[in-house]
Formats: structure tokens, sequence, C-alpha cells
């Protein structure tokens, strides 16, 4: 029997925060594997570590640190994940989404979501940004969707709408962000899988066929959420490798990373020129 979350958990970390935290912020951003870096630009900022706060999963991947950072960024007030929690660590779907619980609770309206993902398009290459347009939300098809079990109905409805999972006038801000610092942004939908092994040729031309442009383990069940609470997202990809549908060469979690470094500058870049049109 799955553990769920409840409002009075989520309200009991939003009160620890609020303790330490004098500001308002306007945007919760999460970033993904080889990105933390991004949090060193916060103005400002105070760090509050998920161990100091009440039954908060703790991020055990390396890569990750594990703390929100709170502070400003392009005079905007954030809050920022440094580091995120993922199924396959071994919680549930309620503690990996337990964040975005917290930051709607906060009464945070929009999300930034990064990640590191693996490029299933054959022109993405690594080092590339990809707009997320629309998600594949293959965990939820196997029956590991973070709303199952009692509705949170103060924060949304038993059966939310997904048509618009990624917020299109959010998707605009992005596109002129990226083209303003002649970044150039592929797009596409982005499909979750549980990991952490990376997938197979077979599975990767499987989800090449449904229409995956790139593939990575996280961010689906984050965004569910967060629309369930009616927040608008923005999702932005970091290919860190070419998905090998052939089977030719493999894909190691080093090479993620460092592709992050790569990335992070673009990705920053966006995010700016994002929170400076919100
Ligand atoms: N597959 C799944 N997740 C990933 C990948 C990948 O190739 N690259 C980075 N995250």
């Amino acid at each position: 029997m799955q553990n769920f979350i409840t409002l009075a958990q989520i309200d009991e970390v939003v009160q620890v925060i609020r303790r330490q935290v004098s500001i308002q912020p306007v945007v919760g951003i999460i970033l993904g594997s080889g990105l933390n870096d991004l949090a060193d630009s916060v103005q400002k900022a105070v760090r509050i570590s998920y161990s100091d706060l009440p039954d908060f999963p703790v991020s055990t991947v390396h890569g990750h640190a594990g703390r929100f950072v709170i502070g400003e960024l392009e005079g905007k007030p954030v809050l920022l994940m440094q580091g995120r929690i993922h199924y396959y660590e071994g919680y549930t779907m309620g503690q990996v989404t337990l964040p975005v619980r917290v930051m709607q609770r906060l009464g945070i309206p929009n999300l930034i979501v990064t990640n590191a993902a693996g490029g299933v398009h054959p022109d993405f290459q690594p080092g590339d940004v990809m707009l997320i347009t629309d998600q594949l939300n293959l965990m939820g098809m196997s029956g590991l969707n973070p709303l199952m079990g009692p509705n949170l109905d103060e924060i949304g409805t038993r059966f939310p709408d997904m048509s618009q999972p990624y917020d299109r006038s959010y998707c605009d801000l992005a596109r002129k962000a990226a083209g303003d610092n002649k970044i150039t942004l592929r797009e596409g939908v982005y499909a979750g899988l549980s990991g952490p092994s990376f997938e197979s040729p077979a599975d990767l031309r499987f989800l090449r066929l449904a229409g995956a442009d790139a593939v990575g383990m996280s961010t689906v069940p984050e965004v569910i959420i967060a629309r369930h609470g009616n927040m608008r997202v923005l999702g932005l990809s970091g290919i860190s490798n070419k998905a090998n549908l052939d089977g030719s060469t493999i894909t190691t979690h080093e090479e993620v990373i460092e592709a992050g470094k790569v990335i992070t500058p673009k990705v920053e870049k966006i995010v700016r020129g994002v929170l400076n049109g919100l």
C-alpha cells in the first residue's frame, strides 16, 4: 500500500520555508542533471537543505545537490530546486512530486522545469536545448500517475485536463529568448520513463514511433502535479546524448553530466529571457 502525501504534510514543509524566507517567489524552477550551477546565479539567496524539511525526500543522485535556493533571478523572486527527486531512487510518486505541491501551497503560479534527456529525434545533437511542447506519460500509462490516491480537492480537480501541459505563451517567450541570444532551440515531445536503466535500441525505436523527440527519467510526474494545481509550465530539455537506436554506442551518466556544462549557459540565457518577459 502506497502512502499518499496529505495536505497537512505539504503545509508542514511550507511553514518551515516561510519561517526562513520573507519573499514571495513567483516562479519555481527545477534544475535537471548537470544543470545545478544555475542556482549559483541566484541573488540574495537563502538555501534550505531538503534534509532540514520534515519528511522531505533527499536526492541521492550524483550531480544533484539537495536543497531549495530562494532569492532573485533577473529581479524576479524565484524558488529553485537544486537537485530533484526521481522515482527510480525508490521514492513514491507522491514524494517525487512533493516539491511541486510545496510550491503550490507557497502560492507560486509558474513552473520552469528542466532536465537532461536523450535525443530521440535524429537531428538532435548533444548540447542542444529542446523546448518541450508536449509529453508522453509512459510512467502513467503503466499505472504510475502521481495523482493516484485521494484527490487533494483544495488544490485541483479529480480528473484534470492535460490538453496543454506546457503553456503556449511561455513557449513563445522561450523562443524569443533563444532567438535574442542566437541559441538554436529545438522543439518536441518529451517521453518520461522511470529509469534508471537507459533504453534498449528496441525501446528507443518504439519511442520514436510513438512520437517522442527526447527521453528522460523525470519531469512528466512533476508537470502533471503542476497542471493539477493550475500552474503554468515551461519545459526545457538539455540533450545530453543521442539516443542510440541501433545499439552501436553506449550511454553513461558521466556523459550526461559533462554535456550539462555546454547546456547550462544556454538554459540560463533562455530562463533569464523568460523571467524578463513574465
Ligand atoms: N535516456 C534517458 N534519460 C536520459 C538520457 C537517455 O538517453 N540522457 C539523459 N537522461
